[in-house]
């Protein structure tokens, strides 16, 4: 047996409006999870402890996201035995918030075994960037498993992603492409607002129940086929939020958060008062508004960091929220550039 090993990943937002599975970015805010590690002489990968996931986590390694990486990561080291997990959830963000809660445990997992077993971790630390990147699909299957176990079931085409995990694991902007993952960096002056609906309200019987929405019901409401004319509006859009990035443009940045292809789908069938909501805060002064990932987290973009805009805007949606229904947490925060790290 070795010492633990603790290593943070952050929660993220994939999409940020037209990037469907291929972009996604870190968080400061909320919180993501943590995962202990630690070499054991026995074969396998075994979940001691889980916390903070209310019990809804399976401590099977082919059905849990960080078990799953951890397994499959260090199947990559010849002469590597066991790994012994304890996983602490960031029990605000529930699971089916959109925040990449599974990602980020994945990633943790993952990059935790890699920092147990690969002996370039202990060199060179422009290394870190590479072992990571090999990180990503190994996390990206593990987001399958995660989908295609969490509701049975669910018919989901296409559930392996790796948006999330290549945020959690690189920190910034990601715009992953099967294997391809690349950095972007960020805005340093950009600022998300992002919303967590989690409590809804039932009109029957007037009591808040919980609000989660689960990536496989999100990804079963999605269109088999799109129409062309949208598909182009929102491959413009991305192309146009990487040149933001890029060149640092947050009013580019905040007017390319628009797809035509998958949210309009998801905000009918799952979230009918998303549009109303969006409406709202881009008419209050919001840059861009999208959905957080699945929902039914959202984010809005602010123009600078003006406290007083971006509290008047917090109020403004909030309303909105609390007209159709719902509560939720809200978090003002930059980017994580880091990504998982260890601690
Ligand atoms: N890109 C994925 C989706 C993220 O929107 O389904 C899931 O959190």
């Amino acid at each position: 047996m070795t010492d633990w090993l603790k290593v943070y990943a952050p929660a993220t937002i994939a999409n940020i409006g037209p990037g469907f599975d291929v972009l996604a970015c870190a968080l400061k805010e909320p919180a993501g999870d943590y995962v202990w590690a630690r070499k054991r002489e026995r074969p396998g990968v075994e979940i001691l402890q889980i916390l903070g996931d209310f019990g809804q986590l399976s401590y099977d390694v082919n059905k849990n996201t960080a078990g799953y990486a951890a397994q499959e990561t260090m199947a990559r080291y010849p002469g590597a035995a066991g790994v012994e997990l304890k996983i602490l959830k960031n029990e605000l963000v529930p699971l089916g918030s959109g925040l990449g809660t599974s990602a980020s445990s994945a990633a943790a997992a993952a990059y935790a075994t890699a920092l147990l077993y690969d002996a370039r971790l202990n060199g060179d630390p422009s290394l870190e960037r590479t072992v990571k990147k090999e990180l990503v699909p190994i996390c990206a299957r593990a987001e399958r498993i995660g989908i295609t176990t969490s509701v049975p079931g669910v018919q989901v085409a296409q559930a392996e992603h790796s948006d999330n995990v290549a945020a959690a694991l690189l920190g910034g902007f990601v715009l992953s492409n099967k294997r391809y993952a690349m950095e972007l960096g960020t805005i340093p002056a950009l600022q998300f607002t992002v919303f967590n609906p989690y409590k809804q309200l039932n009109r029957e019987t007037n009591t808040y129940e919980p609000y989660a929405i689960r990536t496989a019901h999100a990804r079963a409401a999605l269109p088999y086929m799109v129409r062309l004319a949208d598909a182009v509006t929102t491959l413009g859009h991305l192309g146009q939020l990487v040149y933001a990035i890029q060149t640092q443009n947050m009013h580019l940045f905040g007017a390319a958060i628009h797809d035509a292809l998958v949210e309009p789908a998801r905000a009918k069938k799952l979230m009918p008062w998303y549009q109303d909501v969006r409406r709202t805060a881009l008419e209050s002064g919001a840059l861009g508004c999208a959905l957080a990932g699945s929902g039914p987290s959202f984010f809005i973009v602010t123009p600078t960091m003006s406290p007083v805009l971006n509290g008047a805007l917090i109020k403004t949606v909030n309303d909105a929220l609390l007209a159709a229904g719902l509560e939720a947490r809200v978090y003002t925060t930059p980017v994580d550039t880091a990504g998982a790290r260890k601690v």
